[in-house]
């Protein structure tokens, strides 16, 4: 396939997009970065919380590239409380979504409305968290769906959050975001009644998920549910669709994303102590029409 002049055009211009979409959101971020900052800084009477802390150590894998050809990456930070990194994420998922009217929380929502309440109707979590949160776009839905929770966010990455904290205020959610690394986070055992991350998975190495999974099964309270949602693995995928899937790893700085597809995470959640009999994975129809993959834990 490589060899192919027709897939060497179509991956060109795939990569091509893919600078112009970020060249442009970051041009527009760079431009307006003053008074995003001021925004941000602007919540006099917060509802949720924001916890940074200088002194985390990110991980390796997280700084040697920037992911997806995000310039900066994640971890970028360029000026006094900046949220550069968080405001150019949101406004090029915005334009890769091709939704105006979206508040980017598909993935979210997937996984409350097709598979949460339709399983686990009476199912009343205190305490949420989300692993790898972003800019909290999927953490926010499960404020809505479970109003009388304390839901929680965590990220490595400082400008993300600060612009997840601003977002989530300014749409009127109450979340509390932190800044931890998901491997192993400062929260006592049995913290939370439910765990989820979103596409978060692919963008870790895995040792790393290894950990992730470790660290959900030591955070869940008893009756607790850990839910973790990406992409179609490879087994449920045609070759071609498989081999197109590839190209993330190759062509757009996702160095993780083939290897986690090929995992076997049933293994990894059983070596994390989960039982067999309690594991569930199972894809799920989004309402833009793609594929959900989630693994569950109970
Ligand atoms: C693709 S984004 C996740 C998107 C987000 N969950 C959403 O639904 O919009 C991956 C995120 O994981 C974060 N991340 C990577 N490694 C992490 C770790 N070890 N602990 C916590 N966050 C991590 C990155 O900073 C980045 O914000």
């Amino acid at each position: 396939m490589q060899q192919q002049p027709s897939y060497k055009w179509y991956s060109s211009c795939k990569r091509t997009i893919q600078e112009m979409m970020w060249e442009s959101v970051a041009t527009t971020v760079e431009r307006q970065l003053p008074k995003l900052v001021e925004c941000a800084k602007e919540r006099r009477k917060p509802l949720g919380t924001l916890t940074l802390d200088p002194e985390l150590k990110i991980p390796t894998y997280q700084t040697v590239v920037d992911t997806h050809c995000m310039p900066g990456g994640y971890n970028g930070e360029y000026t006094q409380d900046d949220v550069a990194a968080g405001a150019i994420y949101d406004l090029g998922v915005h334009i890769a979504m091709r939704n105006p009217e979206s508040l980017r929380d598909v993935r979210g929502k997937t996984v409350i409305h097709k598979f949460l309440k339709q399983q686990y109707p009476n199912f009343q979590p205190r305490k949420i968290l989300d692993m790898g949160c972003t800019v909290g776009a999927n953490t926010l839905p499960y404020v809505d769906a479970y109003p009388n929770a304390e839901v929680y966010g965590i990220d490595l990455a400082p400008a993300i959050l600060r612009y997840a904290h601003a977002r989530a205020e300014s749409l009127g959610k109450r979340v509390h975001f932190s800044q931890q690394n998901a491997e192993n986070t400062n929260f006592p055992d049995e913290s939370f009644d439910l765990v989820v991350s979103h596409i978060f998975l692919h963008e870790i190495p895995v040792p790393a998920i290894r950990n992730v999974f470790r660290e959900s099964y030591r955070l869940l309270a008893p009756g607790g549910i850990m839910i973790h949602q990406d992409a179609p693995l490879y087994r449920d995928l045609d070759l071609f669709t498989a081999f197109l899937y590839d190209e993330e790893t190759t062509n757009n700085n996702e160095p993780f994303w083939s290897a986690m597809r090929d995992l076997d995470l049933v293994a990894v959640a059983q070596e994390a102590g989960f039982s067999r009999d309690n594991l569930i994975e199972t894809l799920l129809e989004q309402n833009n029409g793609r594929q959900s993959f989630i693994i569950v834990g109970i």
